[in-house]
């Protein structure tokens, strides 16, 4: 059977809507090529702690850049060239990025954590990028806050790059969730996984629960459940947790299970959870959705939640149906 590159499968989607300018297909593009040069980074990251070029300059006499720092210049750099973007939005940079006026200006909004789970970066544990596409509500002209603040409803796209064992993209544009798998030797992206489905019903429960003395009294009971043999599964969850979101999210999505990071009184900065709204929360949710899966906030849908600021986080729930329902009955939600 031929092997479908990810380029071929988003131009016969691009063929199939008759509004389809070939612009969407563009920017899916330059965003694996940044994602291809990322991986290749992360893959010898390794490698460069051993020798010990980590310090302030490499053997070229050039800067080397934490690898979350470079993630996130590869990405603004190469996305800002594109035409396609009248803005972006980084988990590294506290205000949005505009596209420079000597560039030229599309209609599309990026929205991207670039490193995710990069605590996991100097371990050799999978890390991730994670990516929301939006496109701009207003004409032509600078491009304000209040079109970057979409609910996540609102998303063409989304999807994230997982630089694991091997690195795989997965994304959807509202049509299904598709993944590939990047075949290093012709470096192409080859559809591994078409059309990707969460379990129904979950057998893992993913959280830190180092922070349990600081969750309230509903959080400990969802968290107990899950351990409980007399469950809806009527036997205990096994606990995974790697704290790569992106990672600990993508096992789920095929074993079935639910991520979780609540609110905790740890720190006021953590009073509504750790997680970001938009370049976190909204991509993953997306993609769950699609995948005929949930994404909660305790109690209302992810999705239909009103962004108030960039930066915005959010308890987030997320994975097999019946688990985050579960979670939303203990909540008190419907
Ligand atoms: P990032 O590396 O982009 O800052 O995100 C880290 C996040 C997420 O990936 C993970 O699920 C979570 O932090 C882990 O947090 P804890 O260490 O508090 O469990
Ligand atoms: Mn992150
Ligand atoms: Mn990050």
């Amino acid at each position: 059977m031929p092997q479908v590159t990810v380029t071929e499968q988003l131009l016969i989607h691009q063929k199939a809507s008759p509004m389809a300018t070939g612009r969407f297909t563009r920017l899916l593009n330059e965003l694996i090529l940044a994602a291809k040069i990322i991986s290749r980074e992360v893959n010898k990251a390794g490698l460069v702690n051993v020798l010990g070029f980590t310090g302030e300059t490499n053997i070229q006499g050039e800067k080397v850049k934490k690898l979350d720092e470079f993630a996130n210049s590869v990405l603004i750099h190469r996305l800002q060239r594109s035409g396609l973007l009248c803005a972006m939005s980084s988990e590294e940079n506290a205000d949005l990025i505009e596209i420079p006026d000597n560039l030229k200006q599309g209609d599309y909004i990026l929205i991207f954590d670039p490193l995710d789970g990069s605590s996991n970066i100097d371990v050799n544990v999978s890390i991730g990028t994670i990516f929301s596409i939006l496109r701009r509500t207003g004409e032509n002209g600078p491009v304000t806050l209040d079109e970057v603040l979409q609910k996540g409803s609102e998303q063409v796209a989304a999807g994230y790059f997982l630089y694991g064992t091997s690195t795989m993209m997965v994304y959807s544009t509202g049509d299904g969730v598709h993944g590939f798998t990047l075949d290093p030797s012709v470096g192409e992206f080859l559809l591994s996984h078409p059309d990707i489905k969460i379990p129904e019903q979950g057998k893992i429960y993913s959280v830190n629960e180092g922070y349990w003395d600081y969750w309230d009294k509903p959080t400990r009971e969802i968290v107990s459940y899950f351990k409980s043999p007399a469950n809806q599964r009527k036997k205990p969850y096994s606990m995974r947790y790697i704290g790569s979101l992106v990672s600990d999210f993508h096992r789920n999505l095929f074993y079935g299970g639910i991520f979780l990071y609540p609110r905790d009184t740890r720190d006021p900065r953590l009073a509504s959870g750790k997680l970001r709204l938009l370049c976190e929360a909204n991509p993953l949710a997306f993609i769950v959705e699609q995948a005929g899966g949930l994404a909660i906030d305790g109690k209302n849908r992810i999705l239909d939640i009103e962004p108030h600021e960039l930066h915005q986080r959010v308890p987030l729930f997320i994975g097999s149906k019946n688990d985050v329902q579960k979670v939303r009955e203990i909540y008190g939600g419907d």
